[in-house]
């Protein structure tokens, strides 16, 4: 037979394979028996073992690649086009308020105010690149421009084509989202369990873990979808709706979004319909097989989306509404409790394992020891849980026995080194109760101080992390942080797991710490109550180490105590009383005055940094609302840049509420508090 003829004979065992995948992952309607596809796939596979000359990348036989190094890394690439987010909300109305922002922006000719839903898929964002109709990169979305190149990984997704269906475009890039289903997923973690391995938190989690490993043979058996939902360029046709574009996305042979509706948002009865639609969906959830976290809305019409254009990291052509996260009983069946580094103690609930939004959760937080009082706790009680934001899951109150008064008995005695606890309450309540293990050679104490100076905001120590310090101490390496500048290779060596190479470097990431920001340094002793914005204070006003350790030594404590609340001659407003006091407290210890003597001798302090470059808003506290038009983080920044600080929430403290778009509930307790609201021209005027 000539060339041509064999390949004329490959090209179509590929596409008879390639039709039948598709039946079966794409269209879930198999027209033939497995037995018969194993057959044909037989046929393609010998072949391609006769003519290996002739194999294409794009077969269906080359979906599986070879393992990367352990310890490479997945190459960074751009996107072709921004990928963007969606603002989002858990709140009806605000969807009522995105449609009208979509109305002014519609001209009365145009028949263009129909909106499409579709389910907000809960996996793992990703843009597909495809060159002449092949598959030539899979990318995750990182930060929006640039992501993570995990092709290898993307080619064993079944239902993501290698080859297009034509005619293709030359050059097309699609988003979509990869997911597990719920089946999927526990068969993952079982697999996990026998194993011995940590499960996955839920089927995000684990699709995210997936598509990072480095044996697509693995990422093969996990079964990893994707449905594809939004064009992101294309050098072909021009679109005119979102509709138009997911039949060709179906057409060019993708899984493109099903379940969609159209909504016609300039009908009277728009609310009714929006809360039926969700009222709908809430319904559908628990049958559907994998994860929905809520619906998207997106304007049909490309030409009005091309008119409304984009914010910095979203359009404003789309929205998402998240389902509230649900409230499920269960039972609290123990109480452990966290040491933390000032050796407050926290309550963990343990719990009768419960699946919320197909995560297990085991744990939950409490706040203090006056949580538990608050809503009257004691062991075997029913609770209800909640997933609060993304992972942390809270302990909300109690559902039975709600008159029972006997409490889970008060810990009189550190659970690690069995010194006495002490009460302490930050507020005039009478139920806010926070114990604390007043021993500063408590172990968990000195484990969690150790980690403290090792974070990133502190000292940076990239490379020693949470194991390495418990592993440090445990074997009496480092007991104090500055034991870590006197760690030896060879010592690094004695734990389990550290060769000589990673030994180097980490001695290495120790050395680069020595070069620091003063006000890092000031942070990183874990003075309580001392964050980012008091220690740049404390930095800005002693302004050297040296000049710190003369003060703490020369100045009486009354004299210190005034300056830093204010009434010195030096002040260094916006320190509070109880702040004031901790660092008072902690400077009077001359062990710790001892450590820090001993630092100046290994650290090479950068001064000056850290000064604000103007006193503009010197002191003054902001607290920001609503939708701005930077990023809340920069507003934070140029604010501190000027002296000010950021606070999370308005109390009579506050100096100024910053109030975008759609404040919220933060404006009218600014309002009954007195407190100044600016928009953004008055903060402006006010920085100018
Ligand atoms: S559209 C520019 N549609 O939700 C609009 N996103 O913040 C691009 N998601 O990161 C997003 N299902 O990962 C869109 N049907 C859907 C979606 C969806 C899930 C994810 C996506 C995005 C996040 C929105």
């Amino acid at each position: 037979m000539d060339k041509k003829e064999l390949e004329k004979q490959y090209q179509e065992l590929i596409a008879q394979v390639e039709k039948h995948n598709h039946l079966y992952y794409v269209e879930n309607a198999p027209q033939i028996s497995d037995r018969e596809f194993d057959e044909l796939y037989k046929k393609l596979e010998s072949f391609e073992k006769d003519h290996p000359k002739l194999v294409m990348d794009y077969s269906p036989t080359r979906r599986v690649g070879a393992k990367l190094p352990k310890n490479s890394k997945f190459e960074k690439r751009e996107h072709l086009a921004q990928l963007l987010s969606l603002s989002n909300t858990y709140n009806i109305s605000e969807i009522m308020d995105f449609f009208t922002r979509i109305k002014k922006g519609t001209d009365s000719e145009e028949n263009s105010c129909q909106v499409i839903l579709e389910p907000k898929y809960d996996g793992i964002s990703i843009e597909l690149v495809y060159e002449n109709g092949k598959l030539v990169r899979g990318v995750t979305r990182g930060d929006g421009l640039v992501g993570d190149d995990i092709t290898q990984n993307i080619r064993t997704i079944m239902d993501i084509p290698l080859a297009l269906r034509s005619p293709y475009p030359g050059k097309l890039s699609v988003r979509g989202e990869v997911y597990l289903t719920f089946d999927e997923f526990d068969k993952i973690n079982q697999r996990r369990e026998k194993a011995e391995k940590k499960p996955f938190m839920n089927p995000r989690n684990a699709a995210g873990g997936t598509l990072h490993l480095k044996d697509p043979e693995i990422v093969d058996s996990r079964m990893l979808q994707c449905f594809v939902y939004d064009l992101v360029f294309t050098d072909g046709p021009k679109y005119e709706s979102h509709l138009e574009i997911i039949k060709d996305l179906k057409r060019l042979g993708f899984k493109a979004v099903d379940n969609f509706e159209k909504l016609d948002i300039d009908q009277s009865e728009i609310i009714d319909e929006v809360e039926k639609k969700i009222e709908k969906w809430e319904k559908l959830l628990p049958t559907l097989p994998y994860p929905v976290d809520g619906i998207v809305f997106k304007v049909n019409s490309i030409a009005l989306r091309e008119k409304l254009g984009t914010n910095i990291k979203d359009p404003k052509w789309g929205f998402a509404y998240k389902f509230p996260t649900r409230e499920v009983p269960t039972i609290l069946d123990d109480i452990e409790y966290n040491i933390g580094r000032t050796g407050a103690l926290t309550p963990v609930a343990i719990l009768k394992p419960v699946l919320i939004d197909g995560t297990v959760v085991k744990r939950a937080s409490l706040h203090n020891f006056g949580d538990i009082v608050k809503k009257k706790l004691n062991y075997g009680d029913k609770v209800l849980v909640k997933k609060a934001g993304e992972i942390i899951p809270q302990v909300v109150k109690k559902i039975d026995n709600q008159d029972e008064e006997t409490l889970l008995e008060q810990p009189h005695r550190c659970p690690v080194c069995h010194t006495r606890l002490e009460e302490r309450s930050e507020s005039d309540e009478e139920d806010d109760i926070q114990l604390f293990c007043p021993n500063p050679h408590c172990q968990d104490r000195m484990i969690q101080s150790l980690i403290y100076f090792v974070h990133r905001n502190c000292m940076n120590i990239d490379l020693v992390g949470e194991k390495i310090i418990t592993r440090l101490f445990a074997r009496g390496l480092v007991r104090k942080p500055i034991d870590l500048y006197k760690l030896r290779e060879e010592e690094l060596m004695q734990l389990d797991l550290i060769a000589e190479v990673s030994a180097r470097k980490i001695i290495e990431s120790i050395e680069n710490s020595k070069t620091v920001e003063f006000y890092k340094f000031v942070r990183s002793l874990g003075i309580p109550n001392v964050g980012e914005f008091v220690a740049k204070k404390l930095a800005g006003y002693f302004s050297t180490l040296e000049n710190l350790i003369e003060q703490i030594e020369n100045s009486s404590v009354a004299i210190l105590f005034d300056e830093l609340t204010g009434k010195g001659e030096k002040e260094i407003k916006g320190i509070g009383k109880i702040t004031a006091f901790r660092i008072i407290e902690y400077f009077q210890n001359w062990k710790n005055l001892d450590q820090i003597k001993k630092f100046s001798d290994v650290l090479l302090i950068e001064n000056g940094k850290n000064k604000a470059r103007s006193e503009k808003l010197a002191d003054l506290k902001f607290c920001l609302t609503g939708k701005l038009s930077l990023p809340r983080p920069e507003i934070k920044k140029e604010i501190e840049k000027n002296g000010g600080r950021v606070v999370a929430t308005v109390s009579n403290q506050t100096d100024y509420l910053l109030a975008g778009e759609k404040p919220g509930s933060k404006k009218a307790k600014a309002e009954k508090l007195g407190v100044k609201i600016l928009d953004e021209e008055q903060y402006r005027t006010l920085l100018n």
